[in-house]
């Protein structure tokens, strides 16, 4: 058996913590115990949907850290008890369900899609840019980062450690035709001056993608812009 700490919280009452018992299995994760705690407690909300750490949207954190509840086995848990509580910075809205929102605008402003050169379906796509573009495709967007950002969040105008690394990634695309356009949002006022250097992002990140590596180098392409280098 064992003790599973929720936070709960239902728009219009107190948030509070319920202690529920379950049997678990050291393999099982922390999704299949929510999942058959839901049968328990049918009120209990959560949000998931590949099972299989790609989709992001089980980000929650557990035990004090940002994880991924399908990634993460009971056995890694080296407590007596599961605690369990929604990411942080965001509003509830309800148990372990957060308001994306604030992620998914900062998102929407970096415009993360490819605005095509003329020439751009022939241009050859050189190794090393192929390599670093790997290295965003591993992010799932689960707003861990922004969460865990105290600059980011609700009612903040920073755009965040995810967004500003998705901008970073269309800025390093040759193929892509709007490159001053992206500087000017992930430069400027909203963008990466915007980070105090806190790093709490490279913990949070259940891919270790370290989303404030791009930081300084956004800094160093706005400066060099602004000094008319390119
Ligand atoms: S950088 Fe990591 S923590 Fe941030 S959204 Fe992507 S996968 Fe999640
Ligand atoms: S359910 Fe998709 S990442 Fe966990």
């Amino acid at each position: 058996m064992k003790k599973v700490k929720v936070f709960r919280y239902l728009p219009g009452s107190e948030s509070h913590w319920q202690d529920y018992q379950i049997e678990a299995d050291p393999e099982d994760t922390i999704l299949t115990v929510l999942n058959n705690l839901r049968i328990q407690d049918p009120t209990l909300s959560f949000r998931s949907s590949c099972r299989s750490a790609v989709c992001g949207s089980c980000a929650m954190v557990i035990n004090g850290k940002f994880r991924l509840a399908c990634k993460t086995k009971v056995g890694s848990i080296n407590r007596d008890e599961i605690v369990l509580s929604p990411l942080p910075g965001l509003k509830v809205i309800k148990d372990l369900i957060v308001d994306l929102e604030p992620f998914w605008d900062a998102y929407r402003k970096i415009m993360p899609w490819l605005v095509e050169k003329p020439d751009g379906e022939n241009m050859v796509i050189t190794n090393e840019v192929s390599d670093l573009m790997e290295k965003f495709y591993v992010c799932l967007l689960c707003g861990s980062c922004y969460a865990a950002c105290p600059e980011a969040g609700v009612d903040r105008p920073y755009l965040g450690p995810a967004p500003l690394m998705e901008g970073y990634r269309f800025i390093c695309d040759p193929r892509d035709a709007i490159t001053d356009e992206r500087m000017k949002v992930v430069g400027g006022d909203e963008g990466a001056w915007g980070c105090d250097g806190a790093f709490a992002c490279i913990d949070a990140c259940p891919w270790d993608v370290a989303p404030i590596e791009y930081v300084a180098k956004i800094r160093t392409a706005a400066t060099k812009l602004r000094l008319g280098f390119k």
